[in-house]
């Protein structure tokens, strides 16, 4: 038997909950040649809303190029890897694709290989400057490239840069202009832009003063729908022939504060525990907090280190937020409680957001910041850097079944 709540990965079609509109935003934006930022916290769903569109614009018939720009160490990485997908789009659509691409992609004089074995294509640019290969500058070329592509075929074509913002962190104001210029005069080409980083994102989009501005709508991605969830999560204890209480799901829901990615490895877990018991076998709000808390003891290592690598003042703002839920973080009675002074208070917060282990929320009432990863609330509650009335978390022996929490690139991403 399957457990039927995966996480970690981008979801498949069927998989995915909720996210109807979404998608459909998406798909509009490719077909009728828009341009889309999507915006969204991180592991809300981004990117399997990015797959799953992908899978239904294919379908009606536009060519999809997706990158995820964290994915590549180098710009000229990605650029490669643009033409490279380009080139094996255009073998469905195109007769003579190598000599195509040459020509589309003229200025980074790439070399298109096919290897009819294993039936892929592989580019490898032909810039002979190591300097100029480093240069952000060659994303522009590729981009020219689609639009030139674009205006060949008589389909849309879209290109979706998942985690975006990236370019702009590493090619700085330089390649934020430049890009937005470029982007502009692709009439022709629908362009999907992801993020997670959503105060970077609303300034980049919605400062008059920056070149983004305007460029295309915005889709902000919340929460999935509590009773959308609540009803999965039962259907798939039910489906195994178990239960689930349905003061364990909402209690599941609070704990994982409603981020898709902690849900789903929560209720993942619970789904194990409860197949293991003898008898009885239905979701309990205790079997629940037993399974965070063989989540939470799983993953000790990778917040061990998390912590550690944080300065002392950025563990004590840490410590405010998960004791404080995220308010009141300046006020006298805080700063003194946690030994910070507001300007430093002000710095960790923000190194610990520039490193995605908080993110700050506001609304037009409130401002609040948040662990991006609600589970490490309930570890630094496990190991006593934050008073337990504040956790749902009880003591349990603990039980390390180690696997590897520090796999991926980004640090909170343990399962990719
Ligand atoms: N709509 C949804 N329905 C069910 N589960 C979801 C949904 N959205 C996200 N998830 C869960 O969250 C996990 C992460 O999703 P995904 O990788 O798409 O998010 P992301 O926002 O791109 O994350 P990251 O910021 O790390 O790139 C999925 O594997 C799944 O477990
Ligand atoms: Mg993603």
């Amino acid at each position: 038997m399957e457990n039927p709540f995966v996480f970690g990965s981008e979801l498949e079609p069927g998989r995915l909950l909720e996210r109807t509109e979404e998608v459909a935003q998406v798909v509009r934006t490719i077909t009728e040649r828009q341009k889309l930022f999507l915006i969204g916290p991180r592991r809300f769903g981004k990117t399997s809303i990015l797959n799953v569109a992908e899978h239904e614009a294919r379908s009606a018939g536009a060519v999809v190029l997706r990158h995820d720009a964290e994915a590549y160490p180098t710009f000229e990485a990605l650029v490669n890897a643009i033409v490279t997908s380009a080139a094996r789009e255009l073998t469905t659509h195109l007769k003579r694709t190598g000599e195509q691409v040459t020509r589309f992609f003229a200025t980074l004089g790439p070399r298109i290989n096919y290897d009819a074995g294993a039936n892929t294509w592989t580019a490898s640019l032909g810039i002979g400057d190591p300097r100029a290969a480093q240069s952000p500058l060659l994303l522009l070329d590729a981009l020219d490239g689609v639009a030139a592509m674009a205006a060949a075929l008589d389909r849309p074509v879209a290109l979706i840069l998942d985690e975006f913002q990236r370019l702009v962190e590493v090619g700085g104001e330089d390649i934020e202009r430049q890009l937005s210029a470029t982007i502009r005069r692709h009439v022709r080409v629908a362009y999907v832009f992801a993020g997670s980083k959503t105060t970077l994102l609303n300034d980049m989009t919605l400062n008059p003063a920056r070149p983004f501005y305007r460029l295309g709508c915005r889709l902000v991605l919340g929460p999935v729908p509590r009773a959308g969830f609540s009803e999965a999560i039962h259907k798939g204890f039910l489906t195994a022939g178990f239960d689930a209480d349905p003061e364990a799901i909402e209690r599941l829901l609070d704990l994982a504060e409603d981020v898709p990615y902690n849900v789903q490895a929560l209720a993942n877990m619970g789904w194990e525990i409860v197949r293991g018991q003898a008898s009885g076998k239905h979701l309990t709000i205790a079997l629940l907090e037993h399974a965070l808390e063989r989540l939470v003891s799983e993953d000790g290592p990778f917040y061990s280190k998390l912590w550690n690598l944080c300065t002392q003042a950025q563990q004590r703002a840490l410590t405010a937020v998960a004791s404080l839920h995220g308010r009141g973080l300046h006020t006298q009675e805080t700063l003194q409680r946690f030994r910070l002074s507001p300007a430093l208070m002000t710095r960790s917060l923000g190194s610990l957001a520039s490193r995605d282990i908080i993110r700050r929320e506001e609304t037009h009432t409130d401002v609040r910041w948040r662990l991006e990863d609600p589970f490490f609330a309930a570890w630094l509650t496990k190991v006593g850097a934050v008073p337990p009335v504040q956790s749902h978390l009880r003591q349990a022996p603990g039980r390390d079944r180690h696997r590897s929490p520090l796999a991926g690139a980004h640090p909170l991403r343990r399962m990719e």
